[in-house]
C-alpha cells in the first residue's frame, strides 16, 4: 500500500476521468488517475478523434470533386487509405501522448492496471487495488468511476473481428482496409458516419436499421437532407428491417433479414430478404463498463452495467463514491462526460472540505451534439415534436446555406439552420442544422438557450461579415420573418 493518501482517485482515463483529474489539480487535490489501457480512453483511441481524423481525409476527397470549378485543375490523383490511416495514427499519439503530459504536469500520478474499490468508506477513505503487472494498493478520500463503455457484442451478430468487426476493429490502428462492399447493421451515429467516410473512399456502402429511420432522434427533415446526399454518395439505407442472423461465409459476410413489422413468432415464415458483403461493421450501441470494480461489495446498484447515481449529483448509493460518463447511463457523448466530470470533482471535494470549490447540481438541458457525416448534423435543445409535445408554442425560423455569401464563397451551399422560439417569450430553445461547420454553430445557440437569450438578443449581437456564423444570426432572425437575407413576412413581437 502507498503511504500516500489521495484526495480523489479516478478509475479511467478516458473524457471523463482525464478531465476529472486535471479539473481535481486545479483545485490543489492530489489525484490518482488509474487506466487499464491508453490515456484518452474510448474517444481518442477508438472514437471521437480516430473517426474525424478519417472524417477529414473523407471531406477533402469530396472536395476534390469541385476543384475544377475553383480554378485548380489536377489532372490524376488516387486515394491511398494507410496514408489516411497513418495520419489519424500519428493524430491519436500526439493527443494521446499529449494527456499524459498534462496529467504530470498537474502532478497526477498515473496508474496503468484495472482499478477495484476493495473496500473502506467516506470516513475512513477507499481500498483500491490496480491489477497489472505488478498488483498495487491505494486509498483515496473520494473516488469518481469513469470506466466508459464498449461496443455491444450480440450473439446473432457473430461478431469475429475478422469480417464481422465493431467500430473498435475498423479503428485498430493496424485496420487499413477498404472494402468493396461493406454493410453495415445499425444506421444510427456511429453507422452514419462511417458509412460517409468508407463510400467516399470508394466502397458501396449498405445500412440496415431497425427503425424507420436512420438516427432516428434527430429532425426528420434534417434526416432527410442528409439521405438526398447519402444517395448522391451511393449509400444505401434500408430502414425497417429485422437483422436475424450475420454469418462469415468464408470469402464475404451474408446477413439475413426480414420485415422489422413481422411478429417475432411470425419470423420463421416471413419472407426473407439477404445482404451480401465483403466487410460488416456492427454499430447498433455501445455497453457499459462496469465489472470488476468492486461495486456489489460497496452496495453500488447496476443496471445492465449502468452504474445507478444521483442525478444531481453523480454520487452513486455509497457515498463518497461517483460515476462519470458513459457508464452512468446517459448520453454518450465526450463532451457530456467532461461536464459530468467538474460536477463529481467539485462535490467530491466540497464534502472533503478545504478546497476552494463549492458543491454543484447536474443540468442536462442543453446539450448540444454533431454527428460528423459530410454534411455534418448538429442540434441543441429542443426538436420541433418534443417541445410541442410539452406544449410550447413554437415558433421555427429556417435559412439556408446557399443565401449566405460566406457558404457560397467557400461552395458549401447545401443545407440549412432550423431555430425554435417559445412564441410567449421568443426565447431560443432549440436548434437543428446541416451543412458545412455545424459542430461550430450549433455552440453559439447553446450558449443562448442556456442563458435564455432572445431572438431579438442575437439580432443585437453584431456577428462578423462574411463569416458562417452569420448562419445563427440570420437562422435566428428568420424566426420573426426578419432575416435580411431571406423573404418572409415579419412577426412584429
Ligand atoms: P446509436 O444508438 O446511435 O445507433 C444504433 C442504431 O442501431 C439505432 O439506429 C438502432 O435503431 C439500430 N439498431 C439497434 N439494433 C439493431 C438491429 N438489431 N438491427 C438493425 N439496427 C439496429 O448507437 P451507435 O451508433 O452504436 O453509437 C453509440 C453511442 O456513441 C451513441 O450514443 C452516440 O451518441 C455515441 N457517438 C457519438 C458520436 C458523436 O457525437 N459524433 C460519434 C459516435 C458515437
Amino acid at each position: 500500500m502507498s503511504n500516500i493518501q489521495y484526495d480523489i482517485a479516478i478509475i479511467g482515463a478516458g473524457p471523463g476521468g482525464y478531465h476529472a483529474a486535471i479539473r481535481a489539480a486545479q483545485y490543489g487535490a492530489k489525484v490518482a488517475l488509474i487506466e487499464k489501457d491508453k490515456l484518452g480512453g474510448t474517444c481518442l483511441n477508438l472514437g471521437c478523434i480516430p473517426t474525424k481524423a478519417l472524417y477529414a481525409s473523407a471531406q477533402l476527397i469530396e472536395k476534390l470533386q469541385d476543384l475544377n470549378e475553383f480554378g485548380v485543375e489536377i489532372h490524376d490523383y488516387s486515394l491511398n487509405f494507410k496514408k489516411a490511416v497513418e495520419r489519424k495514427n500519428k493524430v491519436v499519439r500526439d493527443l494521446v501522448e499529449g494527456i499524459g503530459a498534462l496529467e504530470r504536469a498537474w502532478k497526477n500520478d498515473v496508474f496503468f492496471g484495472h482499478g477495484k474499490i476493495i473496500g473502506g468508506d467516506i470516513s475512513s477513505g477507499f481500498d483500491i487495488e490496480i491489477q497489472g503487472d505488478k498488483a498495487q494498493k491505494i486509498k483515496a478520500k473520494r473516488v469518481i468511476l469513469a470506466t466508459g463503455s464498449s461496443p455491444a457484442l450480440i450473439p446473432t451478430f457473430n461478431i469475429d473481428h475478422e469480417r464481422i468487426l465493431t467500430s473498435d476493429d475498423i479503428l485498430d490502428p493496424d485496420f487499413n482496409i477498404v472494402p468493396e462492399r461493406l454493410l453495415i447493421i445499425g444506421a444510427g451515429v456511429i453507422g452514419c458516419e462511417f458509412a460517409n467516410i468508407f463510400a467516399a473512399f470508394g466502397s458501396k456502402v449498405t445500412m440496415l436499421e431497425y427503425l424507420s429511420s436512420p438516427i432516428a432522434t434527430e429532425e426528420p427533415m434534417i434526416v432527410k437532407e442528409l439521405l438526398k446526399k447519402f444517395q448522391k454518395l451511393g449509400i444505401e439505407v434500408k430502414n425497417s428491417l429485422n437483422v436475424l442472423s450475420v454469418e462469415n461465409i468464408g470469402s464475404s459476410v451474408k446477413a439475413t433479414t426480414c420485415s422489422a413489422n413481422i411478429p417475432r413468432d411470425q419470423i420463421e415464415n416471413a419472407e426473407k430478404f439477404e445482404f451480401e458483403a465483403d466487410l460488416c461493421l456492427v454499430s447498433i450501441g455501445r455497453v457499459k463498463e462496469s465489472k470488476n470494480l468492486g461495486l456489489e461489495d460497496l452496495g453500488i446498484e447496476t443496471n445492465r452495467g449502468v452504474i445507478k447515481c444521483n442525478t444531481d449529483t453523480l454520487e452513486t448509493s455509497a457515498r463518497g463514491i461517483y460515476a462519470v460518463g458513459d457508464v452512468t447511463g446517459g448520453l454518450m457523448l465526450a463532451h457530456v462526460a467532461y461536464y459530468e466530470a467538474d460536477i463529481a470533482v467539485a462535490n467530491a471535494l466540497a464534502s472533503i472540505g478545504g478546497f476552494p470549490v463549492k458543491e454543484m447540481k447536474t443540468d442536462y438541458r442543453v446539450v448540444p451534439a454533431t454527428i460528423f457525416t459530410s454534411p455534418n448534423i448538429s442540434s441543441v435543445g429542443f426538436r420541433r415534436k418534443a417541445a410541442k409535445d410539452r406544449g410550447i408554442n413554437v415558433l421555427m425560423g429556417q435559412f439556408p446555406y446557399q443565401s449566405l455569401g460566406k457558404a457560397k464563397c467557400m461552395g458549401e451551399e447545401e443545407g440549412y439552420i432550423i431555430t425554435l422560439a417559445d412564441k410567449k417569450d421568443l426565447r431560443i430553445i432549440g436548434a437543428s442544422c446541416i451543412g458545412i461547420e455545424t459542430s461550430e454553430l450549433i455552440a453559439e445557440l447553446a450558449l443562448a438557450i442556456k442563458n435564455g437569450l432572445t431572438v431579438h438578443e442575437i439580432s443585437k449581437t453584431i456577428h462578423c461579415h462574411p463569416t458562417l456564423s452569420e448562419m445563427v444570426l440570420e437562422g435566428t432572425e428568420a424566426i420573426v420573418g426578419k432575416a435580411i437575407h431571406k423573404k418572409g413576412r415579419p412577426i412584429h413581437q
